[in-house]
């Protein structure tokens, strides 16, 4: 279970603001209305004294070995590289270690990990906040759930009164400190992500956003928004005692939502969210220089989270039934559809569409996925009880419908964000599909790992259609040590590079294919350690660079080196997310000319969503999946192989 440990000084990352240490840590906070921390963490805060919560014993992220670093960030570079830039990268490696320049930022960072909870954390937050890109399809995910049977409003009031209340039983383990310690490889993990999932948001800044984590208020939200055919509405979700209302009672108040949001042509406010950072910077503070927008927008933002009723979107094939909600909750589908009945900043969204889509999207910078997958299998078990709690039928007061007064120029934003989240729209080209032919159970059968196989089936695939090999992000989890957030694992080896250009060499045998596989997805599980373990190479550059711009000193050459733009280009962007739910999470590609690459592996079949942008000629999700899909069965015909 959880420890409680008293601190006296917030020292994590975030600085001085960090909503989870200061939710739960013994300290008072800034006056009501918010103090900013060195990394735009805003807190609208009273002074609450409560307590840290983390698993007993929670190591701090260490930083590695300088020297070993760069070996393992020149091994990583050979498969991209040729040997004369590997040769020139070498020489700059070099001089960087030995001209005291390394050593110099190496003792900063190990300085920085001193005197802070986690070294990363912020920097990892201002990556976030600091990109101007739209949120929408760039940074925030979205996850399909399995495909619902109702067809009609009845049934998608019905379904979204059942999630709002396992959403609200869910909020009750963080509110009580009940909730689960969560492990990985047999060992406890920081929970502290879940403390910013809900009640927070991001807000736009003209240069940074901050993020804002409403829980740590003296008056913590009691509200959700709800937002049908553009128009939004605060629900109350508690009683007057404090209780959490009833489904019957949440399904009621839904119906009345419903009934006064029938018009269909309101102004889609929350398209504004949707747009470039800046811009929507400025919009943001021309909307609520307005009294009303203002007191309309903080509601939104203040809420513990949305949940979005969709309109039916046009009927497509069973084939592309997956692709079409993972494009609804990567984007809405455009201005015509769903786009503007979404608050992009908003921490958490949950969409629930007329015709039984259903899902959500959230905002990247507080949260990883691994929290919010584990919040989605609570929530669908809960709603799976036969017996949900009642209330007496008391009459509730009507929601309250924000108000918006749109001038001449907030509409003018409004049709500019329209035309910007179109062209969003026609670029991203989405694939989510089932493997059906096997899942983990079959991989783990032939004794290998199902994420290293997976990787490799990847690998594969890219070569296959490339003829060589690109730079490979994986998601690991840091939340082995204190307030970790995420590592990189580099998929792509000399092992893996093997293997590929091996698999279809008429010269080479099954048994040397196999060998060359197996070795290429043993690389892969001692990377994936080294990262879980917060010795991969990833974040410690990222820390390095940081301390150089810290410093004021000039950019050290490696860091302006063509292979470390190289390395940094990660074509394929890829992101195992589990669950015990039967879904997919999905989120854009990194770079303009890669893929998006989700998996959800399951016992018997593989989810995987792809995405990658239209304007790119050299990509294509569509034939990524099918080579995906090729290359995975390829590779089990070929383990297969060994038994016959
Ligand atoms: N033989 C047989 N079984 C094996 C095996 C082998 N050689 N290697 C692994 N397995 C088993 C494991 O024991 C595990 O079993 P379980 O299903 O009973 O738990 C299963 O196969 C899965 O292991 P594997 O596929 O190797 O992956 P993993 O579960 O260790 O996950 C990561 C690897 C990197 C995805 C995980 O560590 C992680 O960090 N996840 C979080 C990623 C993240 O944060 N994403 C979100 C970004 S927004």
């Amino acid at each position: 279970m959880l420890s409680l440990l008293a601190r006296t000084v917030p020292t994590c990352g975030w600085g001085r603001a960090c909503p989870a240490l200061l939710v739960k840590s013994g300290v008072g906070v800034g006056p009501v209305g918010g103090a900013v921390g060195p990394v735009g963490c805003l807190l609208e805060g009273t002074g609450r004294r409560s307590m840290v919560v983390v698993p007993e014993g929670l190591p701090k992220l260490p930083v590695p070995p300088l020297k070993t670093t760069f070996e393992r960030y020149l091994a990583a570079l050979e498969p991209l590289l040729s040997p004369e830039e590997m040769e020139h990268t070498r020489d700059l490696v070099a001089e960087f270690l030995t001209s005291g320049v390394g050593d110099r930022l190496q003792k900063s960072l190990e300085r920085r990990a001193r005197k802070t909870e986690n070294w990363l954390c912020d920097y990892w937050l201002q990556y976030y906040l600091d990109s101007r890109m739209p949120v929408a399809m760039y940074t925030s995910p979205g996850v399909v759930l399995p495909r619902m049977h109702f067809q009609d409003r009845q049934g998608q009031m019905r379904f979204a009164a059942k999630l709002i209340a396992g959403v609200l039983s869910f909020k009750k383990m963080l509110d009580n400190d009940t909730l689960p310690v969560q492990h990985l490889r047999g060992k406890p993990l920081c929970m502290d992500q879940y403390y910013h999932v809900l009640s927070s948001c991001r807000l736009p800044g003209p240069k940074k956003d901050t993020v804002v984590n409403y829980a740590i208020s003296s008056t913590p939200p009691r509200h959700i928004t709800v937002v049908h055919n553009f128009q939004f509405f605060v629900l109350d979700v508690y009683t007057s005692d404090g209780s959490p209302l009833a489904v019957d009672q949440i399904y009621m108040q839904l119906e009345k939502i419903w009934n006064s949001s029938l018009q269909t042509n309101k102004e889609p406010i929350g398209l504004l969210t949707s747009q470039h950072r800046n811009t929507w910077g400025k919009a943001y503070s021309n909307l609520i220089k307005d009294k009303t927008n203002k007191e309309s927008v903080r509601a939104i933002e203040r809420s513990i989270f949305t949940v979005c009723l969709d309109a039916p979107l046009p009927r497509v094939s069973d084939e592309l039934y997956h692709s079409r909600v993972a494009a609804q909750m990567l984007h809405g589908g455009g201005s015509r559809w769903n786009s503007g009945n979404r608050w992009f900043d908003k921490t958490l969204q949950f969409i629930i569409g007329e015709d039984g889509s259903c899902g959500l999207t959230y905002e990247h910078a507080p949260t990883e996925g691994p929290p919010i997958m584990y919040l989605v299998d609570y929530v669908v078990e809960y709603m799976k009880r036969t017996t949900l709690p009642r209330a007496p039928m008391i009459p509730l007061s009507m929601p309250v419908k924000l108000r918006f007064n749109i001038t001449p120029e907030i509409k003018k934003d409004i049709e500019k964000a329209k035309q910007n989240m179109n062209i969003m729209v026609q670029e991203l080209d989405v694939r989510a599909f089932i493997f059906s032919e096997f899942g983990k159970d079959v991989i783990k059968s032939h004794k290998v790992s199902p994420d290293g196989f997976v990787q490799m089936a990847m690998q594969l695939a890219y070569y296959r259609m490339y003829k060589e090999c690109c730079s490979t992000y994986e998601s690991a989890s840091l939340r082995m040590f204190r307030l970790g957030r995420t590592e990189t694992i580099r998929s792509t080896s000399l092992d893996s590079f093997a293997f590929v250009k091996a698999m279809d060499d008429p010269n080479k045998q099954n048994s040397e294919k196999i060998e060359l596989l197996e070795k290429a997805i043993k690389a892969h599980r001692v990377y994936a350690d080294l990262a879980v373990n917060g010795q991969a190479i990833d974040r410690h550059l990222l820390g390095l660079k940081m301390q150089a711009i810290e410093d004021l000193t000039s950019m050290p050459d490696i860091f302006m080196d063509t292979a470390y733009a190289v390395a940094e280009h990660f074509n394929l962007y890829t992101s195992q997310v589990g669950s015990e739910t039967d879904c997919v999470m999905c989120l854009g590609p990194l770079v303009p000319d890669g893929y998006g690459v989700c998996y959800n592996p399951m016992a018997s079949h593989i989810n995987f969503a792809i995405t990658a942008f239209n304007s790119c000629e050299e990509t294509n999700a569509t034939r990524y999946s099918r080579d995906l899909q090729r290359a995975l069965a390829d590779m089990k015909t070929l383990l297969d192989t060994q038994n016959i």
